[in-house]
């Protein structure tokens, strides 16, 4: 067993996860001393795999495609914005032996938002593309921060309306097609579909977008997103794509585990520069 802190991130496929070098740059940042790794762990695998990790000194873990529900289900306890978002990316081991289940995705996506790009959330319309797992770990913690009101747009409105049904209690949400959209018009459109992942687009139509309104990716790569260039064509304010949301997660996952808070900045200038 190696005498450093063990941390690391689970997934499939892994190899070209960032988390590594985020945390390792976090870690040499705040003088905290610590091991990162990567691990290829399927679904079926976690379990093993975890134990594994545990036994090898694991104090804490971040958990990523397909693993985010199985980790949920996994926990013994769970923060309420994971329980919120019925999905945890990071687990902390507890001092009784314990694993506390969190999700720092939408904290991180918040954050990204409105300290590093300042775009307010507060009395804002926002449109979320998408009903997925993504649009569910946004969801409340965009809500904390008081906009006027939410719609979340998906090709099935029925997964849509099962999203506004949890969360209508907490703000002003509604469901709806994307043909419907026509006629409205958003301060924020957020894209938490997996389209992205495949360069496709939702069928998004034109106006949509107040004057000054902005566009924001969850999915990120080194050239602009098919909805990075549809937000630029539009005219948005800005157009940005989820690389900082990525990075404040971390920090946010980075916070929970240590207690010291890294400054993102410096690193997300950094790999900003190099895409
Ligand atoms: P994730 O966990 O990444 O959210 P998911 O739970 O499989 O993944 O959800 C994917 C989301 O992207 C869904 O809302 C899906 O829409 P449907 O529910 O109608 O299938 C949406 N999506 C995927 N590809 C899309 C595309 N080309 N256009 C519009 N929406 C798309």
């Amino acid at each position: 067993m190696s005498d450093k802190d063990q941390y690391a991130v689970f997934g499939s496929p892994i190899k070209h996860s960032k988390s590594p070098r985020i945390h390792a740059f976090f870690a040499q940042q705040t003088g905290q001393i610590l091991d990162y790794k990567s691990v290829l762990v399927p679904a079926d695998a976690f379990e093993v795999q975890l134990k594994s990790f545990l036994d090898g000194g694991g104090r804490g873990l971040n958990c990523t495609v397909p693993l985010k529900e199985v980790a949920w289900a996994y926990a013994d306890k769970k923060t309420e914005r994971a329980q919120l978002s019925k999905a945890v990316n990071t687990l902390i081991l507890q001092d009784d032996g314990s694993l506390l289940g969190d999700n720092t995705d939408g904290i991180g996506l918040v954050t990204d938002l409105q300290k590093n790009n300042k775009i307010q959330l507060k009395d804002k319309r926002i449109l979320i593309l998408g009903a997925g797992g993504a649009s569910r770990g946004i969801i409340g913690p965009i809500q904390d921060e008081l906009p006027q009101s939410i719609v979340i747009a998906n090709r099935t409105v029925e997964k849509a309306q099962v999203l506004v049904d949890e969360f209508s209690c907490r703000g002003l949400v509604s469901a709806s097609g994307y043909a419907e959209l026509s006629g409205l018009s958003f301060d924020l459109i957020i894209n938490a579909t997996s389209a992205s992942l495949s360069g496709d687009l939702p069928p998004l139509g034109s106006g949509l977008l107040n004057n000054q309104g902005c566009c924001y990716d969850l999915a990120y790569a080194n050239e602009p997103t098919a909805f990075v260039s549809w937000s630029q064509q539009q005219g948005a304010l800005k157009s940005l794509d989820g690389l900082g949301m990525l990075i404040e997660q971390a920090a946010e996952a980075f916070y929970v585990w240590r207690g010291v808070r890294p400054n993102t900045s410096e690193l997300i200038e950094l790999l900003e520069a190099e895409r």
